[in-house]
């Protein structure tokens, strides 16, 4: 086409795309042109606005290490990373949520009733629940991976003074379905803003607070895995998470306990918990696959 128009340039850029090309790409290329291209005449973008982008994304890159990558925190702000998520969630299981940065494959097997609490400062909590099926099936020899903040919301590997795998463990639940811990209540923390990501979220009066929360990657044989966190009813960032993970379904709540006894007797802690401390009880159902 010689003649490009502002009205012709999306059918231009699609007719410039080979008809072998894979369907699905060609699908998604089409819906990102026209999305694109309307953006751009729906704002009438000026040219310093659309610099300004293109440096949003080029300092993204700049800043960028294989442990840091502001693409994904970009993805994440602007609620992306979380659309995805609710988009290829299963509508019958534990809705899904962010995975985060700070996952790391290795972290030691433990039992049921394992004490991840270690050295660890903070208010002692007694986590557990059943892995079930969409029927209330319990799911034996599921596996959990978990991993969380220290006190200081800090994860392993930010944190120096932490051992590599602190405050996190994989598990495989039992007969019952059942997974049981007891680790320290972590707190809520910023995702990095001093890179063009903060810029952002501090042009627009946004904070980079996320509300405290217990990850979970959650699989099992012949189930949909699900990549979770769950984050308690009290938490003052709940309803303005900074990447858009919570989800009702997602809400736990710390109970203050002060009586051991009815704990179950697996579990590593339980003679040595004396005074106050928190249970919380949260279910996973995962979806056939
Ligand atoms: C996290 O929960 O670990 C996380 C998620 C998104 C951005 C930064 C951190
Ligand atoms: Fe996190």
């Amino acid at each position: 086409m010689r003649t490009v128009t502002k009205d012709t340039i999306t059918q231009s850029f699609l007719d410039y795309v080979a008809d072998d090309t894979d369907p699905r790409l060609k699908f998604i290329l089409e819906k990102l042109a026209h999305h694109l291209h309307d953006f751009v005449r729906e704002t009438a973008l000026t040219h310093d606005e659309w610099r300004k982008g293109l440096e949003i994304l080029y300092g993204s890159g700049e800043i960028s290490t294989p442990e840091r990558n502001e693409f994904v925190l970009l993805s994440d702000v602007l609620g992306l990373s979380s659309l995805v998520d609710m988009v290829n969630s299963a509508e019958d299981g534990t809705p899904s949520s962010v995975l985060g940065p700070f996952h790391i494959l290795g972290a030691p097997d433990v039992p049921v009733g394992a004490d991840l609490v270690g050295d660890n400062t903070g208010d002692i909590s007694v986590v557990g629940g059943r892995v079930l099926t969409t029927d209330g099936a319990p799911i034996e020899g599921a596996e959990l991976e978990i991993w969380q903040t220290a006190e200081n919301g800090l994860y392993s590997g930010q944190d120096e003074a932490q051992p590599e795998y602190n405050l996190r463990a994989h598990m495989t639940t039992d007969a019952d379905g059942r997974y049981l811990f007891s680790t320290v209540r972590p707190a809520p923390y910023t995702v990095p803003d001093d890179g063009p990501v903060g810029e952002l979220l501090h042009a627009t009066g946004r904070h980079p607070w996320r509300p405290s929360h217990l990850h979970f990657i959650v699989t099992a044989k012949g189930h949909r895995s699900l990549v979770t966190e769950v984050f308690p009813n009290d938490d003052p960032y709940l309803d303005e998470d900074a990447v858009f993970g919570v989800r009702e379904q997602l809400i736990m709540e710390y109970q203050e306990r002060t009586d051991a006894s009815a704990l179950p007797n697996d579990l590593a802690i339980k003679d040595k918990l004396d005074g106050k401390f928190y249970q919380v009880d949260f279910d996973f159902v995962l979806s056939s696959e």
